[in-house]
C-alpha cells in the first residue's frame, strides 16, 4: 500500500462487540485498515494513542442548531462545533426553526446554513397537516426523514392531526424513511397548564404536573398504533418515563419498526435537582421523579431504548431563568457534554464501553440508513472517531461551551472520561481537547450515504391513496326506490 495520510497506533478500537488493541490507517476520507501495527502502512502522520479508546464518532439523532431564526440561541457552525468538541461527528436537526423544515425554500435556507457545520448532518423536515401533501417533494430536496410534534414544545409548530399523521405514516411507509416522534399528547398538556396558569402557579415543578406521565404513555401508544398499522419506521424521542416502556416492549416484540431515544438528563437528573436549577431543568418531556432514572437506565441495557440523543435545545441564559416557570424557554444544551457524562457512568460499572458505542453509533446509525459507512471502525467506513481518554478527570463548565447558550444544568459537574480528539472523515475537527476551527465546513449531509432497509409497507389497501377513486363496477347509491 502506498503511504497513507494518518496511522493512529497504541490504542484500543471500540465496536458493539469487541474492543481489540489494533492500529488504524486513514487516507483521504477513509479507513484503509484495521489491524496489527506491522501490517500498517507508512503514513504521513502518525498518532501515538498508548492507553485511549478509539470510538466511532458518536451520532445524535436529536439536535436544534436553531438556523435559520434563532441565531442569538446557537447556528449551524456554534453548533456544531459544539458537537465536535463532544466527540459528535454526525448529528439530525430539528425542524423547529424560522422558518420550519416544512418546505422546500425554508430547507434550502437549512441547507445553506449548514454549509458552516463542523460535523456532518441529516435534516429532520416537519410532517404536519400542511406538509403531508408535498413529503417526497422534501424527500427529493435534501431531508433525510422527519419529525412530528404530537406534543407540543418550544416554536409552538401545532401538532399534526391524528388523520395527516396516519397519511403521512402512509406515505412514508412504502419509502422506508423513519419519523422522528415528540410523543406527548398535546391537549393534555395545554389544558392542564392554562388551569394552573389561571390558579396562577407559577413555580418550577408546575411545569411537570402539566406534562403528566399518562400523555407520554397515551401518545406513544397512538404513534405506535398508527405505525403497526401502516407498516411505517416510527423513531420515539426523548423517552422520559418509565411507565411507557412496556408499549415498547410489546410493540417490538410483535415487530414494529421503533426506534427509541433517551438523553442524559433523563437518565442522570431528576426532581430532586429542581430546586436549585428552576427554569434551567425546563424541558419537554420534562424532567420527572428519581423513580425513572434506573428503569431507563436498565431499558437502555436489554434494548427497550436503542440509543442516546441530547435534544441539544439551546437558548439565552436570560431565556431561562425568568422568575415564572411558564416564561422560561424548554431545553438546554447538551451535544458536548454527552459523551463525558456517558462515559463517567461507564467508569461507574453501570455499562460497558461496548454498550456506549451501541447506544452512541452504531444503533442511531443503522435507525438512519447510514450504518457501514458510519456508526463503525472498520476498512471502508469513513474515519470518523473519537479518541477518548478514559482516566482524564474534569468538571463540566458552561462557560466553556461552544454553544451560544452558556447555560447548563451540568454545570459544575464531576465527570471522568472524555473525547480528546474527533475525526471526521479523517480530518481533526477537534484536537487535544481544542476545536480546529479551519475545518469549519467540513461536514456535509448524509443524504448520499443514506440507504434504509426495504420497506415494509402494511394494510395499503386502506390508504388514503387507494380509497380515493370509487372501484370500478360500484353503485354510486342504493337503488332508486320505484
Ligand atoms: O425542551 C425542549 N426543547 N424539548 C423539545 O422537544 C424541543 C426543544 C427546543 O426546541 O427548544
Ligand atoms: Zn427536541
Amino acid at each position: 500500500m502506498n503511504q497513507v495520510d494518518l496511522v493512529i497506533r497504541g490504542a484500543r478500537v471500540v465496536s458493539d462487540h469487541q474492543i481489540i488493541e489494533a492500529s488504524v490507517a486513514i487516507d483521504g476520507e477513509i479507513i484503509v485498515a484495521v489491524g496489527h501495527d506491522d501490517l500498517m502502512p507508512s503514513a504521513r502522520e502518525v498518532l501515538q494513542a498508548d492507553g485511549l479508546f478509539l470510538l466511532p464518532g458518536a451520532i445524535d439523532s436529536h439536535v436544534h442548531f436553531r438556523d435559520p431564526g434563532y441565531p442569538h440561541k446557537e447556528t449551524w457552525k456554534t453548533g456544531s462545533a459544539a458537537a465536535a468538541c463532544g466527540g459528535v461527528t454526525t448529528v439530525f436537526e430539528m425542524p423547529n426553526t424560522n422558518p420550519p423544515t416544512a418546505t422546500i425554500d425554508a430547507l434550502n435556507l437549512k441547507l445553506k446554513a449548514a454549509e458552516s457545520s463542523y460535523v456532518d448532518f441529516g435534516i429532520h423536515g416537519l410532517l404536519g397537516d400542511d406538509t403531508v401533501g408535498h413529503l417526497e417533494e422534501l424527500i427529493d430536496a435534501g431531508v433525510t426523514s422527519f419529525k412530528a410534534f404530537v406534543g407540543n414544545t418550544f416554536g409552538n409548530l401545532p401538532s399534526p392531526s391524528d388523520g395527516a399523521l396516519l397519511e403521512g405514516f402512509e406515505k412514508l411507509a412504502p419509502l422506508g424513511i423513519r419519523t422522528v416522534v415528540h410523543a406527548e399528547n398535546s391537549s393534555i398538556l395545554a389544558r392542564r397548564q392554562k388551569r394552573m396558569q389561571a390558579e396562577g402557579r407559577i413555580d418550577a415543578l408546575a411545569h411537570l404536573a402539566a406534562r403528566p406521565v399518562v400523555a407520554e404513555i397515551e401518545a406513544i401508544g397512538r404513534v405506535l398504533t398508527l405505525a403497526e398499522w401502516t407498516g411505517a419506521r416510527v423513531h420515539i424521542a426523548h423517552h422520559s418515563a418509565a411507565d411507557s416502556l412496556f408499549l415498547i416492549r410489546e410493540a417490538k416484540r410483535r415487530g414494529v419498526d421503533v426506534t427509541v431515544e433517551t438523553c442524559p438528563q433523563y437518565l442522570l437528573l431528576n426532581t430532586d435537582h429542581a430546586d436549585h436549577l428552576g427554569g434551567i431543568l425546563r424541558l419537554n418531556p420534562p424532567i420527572r421523579e428519581a423513580r425513572h432514572n434506573q428503569p431507563l437506565w436498565d431499558a437502555m441495557m436489554d434494548g427497550t431504548i436503542d440509543m442516546i440523543a441530547t435534544d441539544h435545545a439551546p437558548h439565552a441564559p436570560d431565556e431561562k431563568t425568568r422568575a415564572n416557570i411558564w416564561e422560561c424557554d424548554c431545553g438546554f444544551p447538551g451535544i458536548e457534554t454527552q459523551m463525558a457524562l456517558m462515559l463517567t457512568e461507564v467508569n461507574r460499572d453501570r455499562a460497558s464501553l461496548m454498550d456506549y458505542v451501541r447506544w452512541s453509533s452504531v444503533n442511531p446509525a443503522k435507525a438512519w440508513g447510514i450504518y457501514g459507512t458510519k456508526g463503525v471502525i472498520a476498512p471502508g467506513a469513513h474515519a470518523d472517531i473519537a479518541v477518548v481518554d478514559m482516566n482524564k478527570s474534569g468538571i463540566l463548565s458552561e462557560n466553556e461551551l461552544q454553544s451560544i447558550s452558556k447555560i447548563s444544568p451540568w454545570d459544575g459537574r464531576a465527570v471522568k472520561g472524555y473525547p480528546i480528539h474527533t475525526l471526521l472523515r479523517g480530518r481533526f475537527v477537534m484536537r487535544n481537547g481544542k476545536l480546529v476551527t479551519e475545518a469549519a465546513g467540513w461536514g456535509r449531509s448524509v443524504k448520499g450515504i443514506q440507504a434504509m432497509p426495504k420497506a415494509k409497507p402494511l394494510n395499503t389497501e386502506h390508504y388514503t391513496s387507494a380509497i380515493l377513486k370509487t372501484p370500478e363496477g360500484v353503485r354510486l347509491t342504493a337503488e332508486p326506490k320505484r
